[in-house]
């Protein structure tokens, strides 16, 4: 479906075609110059050591696990209220998500459920940095490092977002990106994981590449999770726009916060003062649940506008039925939560409409008239 006003658009121009098409004239199509240039701006603009690029994040996260050596009879405590493949890398990796409630204003990890799942085959915490605000990763690494377990970072989508002035993906022991369509910068396809630890980085490059410890002698079980050429010299140019686009959509988000704020029945987003959001999403808490906020994504998509509900919980999903106990915050949260439209290219002038197209949209809903 083709939108008037699109949830999220990629910023691509000349510069990332005149990069493809360089790379298509030239001999190298994958494992080449422009993925380790690549890895090493990426991890420079984030201020880590080493940057290891991969086909998608979801397969990022599965050699992640896999390098860490978490595998069968283990456990990864992640949110609920998140993408799907959170919690679906794991169990690819051969081992069991413990879902975990979040904070009902930020949508992050609650620090304090997880400290109440920890058990003896708990083996690592994912903080996803949920929307583009960094997770509590103080009080998270607090709980890691009594339990002497890993902490990671899911920063798919927090691309340069900080947390007490350091950028997210530097703080655990890895973070993996991901670089869909949806994100602030994109390849198309594509994920990164970023980390100090030079042996982890290694083996993870081994692990992307058959396992391959040198010409066709494989010593570790891995796969073919190569990032292309193409999609690297794309993912170069989008570093070097980064603190635009996100310069661009945090004026964006503080004219969308003053437009709804006052709003009856509308929370705007909640930012802990100690870190910055980078609104990968933008998304809003209706008081009412459900029902009323699912009539509100139809009436917006009547008038041409592209909400939806990020995320609907994953432990309610049908492959996981059966597997956790309720999580009452996260069902709750996940039946009022509404992402709106937020992109580089975005007018003020559509900003507006979306805000005025909301207004008038809970008003009719609250009236029964839609
Ligand atoms: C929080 C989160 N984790 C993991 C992923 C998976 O990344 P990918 O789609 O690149 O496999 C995404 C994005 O899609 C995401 O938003």
């Amino acid at each position: 479906m083709s939108w008037r006003i699109a949830l999220a658009r990629p910023d691509l121009g000349e510069e990332e075609i005149s990069a493809v098409s360089r790379v298509l004239r030239g001999p190298v199509l994958t494992s080449g110059p422009e993925t380790e240039a690549f890895e090493r701006e990426f991890a420079a603009y984030h201020g880590a050591e080493h940057g290891v690029a991969f086909a998608n994040g979801t397969v990022a996260l599965v050699a992640l696990y896999a390098a860490l050596g978490i595998g069968p009879g283990d456990e990864v405590v992640v949110p609920s209220l998140t993408f799907v493949s959170s919690a679906t890398s794991v169990v690819f990796a051969g081992a069991t998500p413990v879902f975990a409630e979040v904070d009902p204003e930020t949508f992050n990890l609650d620090a304090a459920d997880v400290a109440r799942r920890m058990g003896p085959r708990v083996k690592a915490i994912l903080a996803v940095h949920y929307g583009g605000q960094p997770a509590d990763l103080a009080e998270l690494a607090q709980i890691a490092q009594a339990a002497g377990v890993f902490l990671l970072e899911d920063a798919a989508e927090a691309h340069g977002a900080r947390y007490r002035g350091r950028h997210v993906g530097t703080l655990g022991q890895a973070g993996m990106f991901s670089f869909t369509p949806t994100k602030n910068i994109t390849t198309g396809e594509g994920g990164m994981i970023l980390t100090g630890d030079h042996q982890l980085a290694e083996r993870l490059r081994q692990l992307r590449n058959h396992g391959q410890s040198e010409p066709y002698v494989h010593s570790l079980l891995g796969c073919n999770w190569r990032i292309t050429e193409m999609q690297a010299a794309i993912g170069r140019v989008q570093v070097t726009k980064l603190s635009g686009i996100l310069a661009r959509k945090l004026a964006l988000a503080e004219r969308l916060d003053r437009l709804i704020e006052g709003l009856p029945g509308v929370q705007t987003p909640t930012v802990r003062p100690d870190r910055d959001h980078v609104h990968m999403l933008y998304t809003v808490k209706l008081d009412s649940g459900p029902a009323m906020r699912d009539a509100v994504i139809d009436e917006m998509g009547r008038r041409g506008i592209e909400t939806r509900v990020y995320f609907p919980p994953v432990h309610r999903q049908p492959i996981f039925v059966g597997t956790s106990p309720a999580l009452p915050v996260t069902e709750d949260v996940a039946g009022r939560i509404l992402s709106l439209p937020i992109h580089s290219r975005l007018t003020f002038d559509e900003l507006e409409e979306v805000a005025e197209a909301l207004a008038e949209t809970i008003g009719a809903v609250c009236a029964g008239r839609t």
